[in-house]
Formats: structure tokens, C-alpha cells, sequence
């Protein structure tokens, strides 16, 4: 299934705030870089449209591990945490926050396929995506940290969260994690080791 069918399976889950998702989704899809924004400027997929490949991809693996670990929690909060979690990466709606480099030295020497808006308002990007996310979407406490500390112990400043996770908090990380480490990198563990290594294929 290409992206945008995954993406589109996604959005049907959502039932409870179906009105208020379709408001932010319809208000992203229009006038804002969120279906062609690359995920990073030169790490993981810094290409047109990363972003949401990479926001669905997390949006399933979250899926996969609530099936798993915890079907008490709602398939409607994984899809909204999930896929909209690295919202805040779209800049503001007019105001992209990733824009497409010109300068060819980076691009060949680097691998710098985009840079960031000089225009852009600092604010840490998990707390844009709870920011812009929460002006159209009620969420719970739980939800919003979530978004919130989706990043983990990755991030210095959340060591105020630790020991305090919420399962959903837990599982969003992970799925950020293994979905970008393992899936987008291509890295590819071998059968019968714990060993992993980098696919030909990337
Ligand atoms: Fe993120
Ligand atoms: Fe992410």
C-alpha cells in the first residue's frame, strides 16, 4: 500500500473527535507543508513528503505495540498521537519550517537537501506539535504528554518526565524509535543473532 492509502486508513480510525481531527487534518493538507515537508534537513528522510511517511509509519508501529502491550488504550489516541506527534516539524501553517537548500556544496557535500526558515520562532518542536495540535483537538492529560515527551530520555529537558511515563508516553517513543532506526534506516537484523547492520538497499 503506497503512503497516502496508509495515511488515509489512519484518519478513518479516528471516530469520537472525528469533526475536530478533520478541521486540523483539512487546515494541515491546505495551508501548511504537512503532505510535502521532508522529516529533517539531512538525517532521516530529508526528502519532499518524509515527514508524513515518516508520521504514518510511527502511527502503525504504535498500532502494532497497543495490539500487543496495551489494547486498553484507544486506537483513536494512537492515531492522533502517532501520526501527528512531529506536527510542530511543519513550522507554522505559512511558515514552513523546512525549506529546500540551494547552496549545491551542501547538498553534495553534506547531504543537506533542506534548511531551516531563518523566519522560524524558536519553540522546541514537541512542544509546537502539542501547541498546534491542542488548538483544534481536545486531548487528555495523558495525550498530551504524549506528544509532549515523545522524544524520551533522548532530550535532557525530559528528564522531568522520567519515572513518570504514562504507558502511551512509553509506547510512542518506542514506536518513534524503532520506526525510524529500523524501518526508515533500513537496518536489517539478522536471523538467529542479535546482530543488525544497514541494508544494501538504502
Ligand atoms: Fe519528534
Ligand atoms: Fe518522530
Amino acid at each position: 500500500m503506497n503512503v497516502h492509502d496508509r495515511y488515509e486508513a489512519l484518519k478513518s480510525k479516528v471516530v469520537k473527535r472525528k469533526k475536530e481531527f478533520d478541521a486540523f487534518i483539512g487546515m494541515l493538507e491546505q495551508e501548511s507543508s504537512w503532505l510535502s515537508s521532508p522529516a529533517s534537513t539531512r538525517f532521516h528522510l530529508n526528502r519532499e513528503g518524509g515527514l508524513l511517511e515518516h508520521s504514518v509509519g510511527v502511527a502503525e508501529t504504535l498500532l502494532k505495540l497497543r495490539e500487543v502491550c496495551a489494547p486498553q488504550l484507544s486506537e483513536e489516541s494512537c492515531v492522533i498521537v502517532g501520526l501527528l506527534h512531529d506536527v510542530g516539524k511543519i513550522g507554522m501553517p505559512g511558515k514552513p519550517r523546512y525549506l529546500k537548500n540551494d547552496n549545491e556544496w551542501e547538498i553534495r557535500n553534506r547531504d543537506m537537501t533542506y534548511t531551516i526558515n531563518p523566519r522560524e520562532v524558536y519553540v522546541n518542536l514537541a512542544a509546537r506539535s502539542l501547541y498546534l495540535i491542542a488548538k483544534y483537538i481536545p486531548l487528555s492529560d495523558t495525550e498530551a504528554q504524549a506528544i509532549l515527551y515523545h522524544d524520551g530520555q533522548y532530550v535532557e529537558a525530559n528528564r522531568e518526565v522520567a519515572h513518570r511515563e504514562m504507558p502511551l508516553t512509553l509506547l510512542v517513543h518506542f514506536a518513534d524509535n524503532w520506526t525510524s532506526c529500523i524501518y526508515e534506516e533500513g537496518r536489517v537484523i539478522r536471523e538467529d543473532t542479535d546482530y543488525y547492520e544497514r541494508s544494501d538497499t538504502k
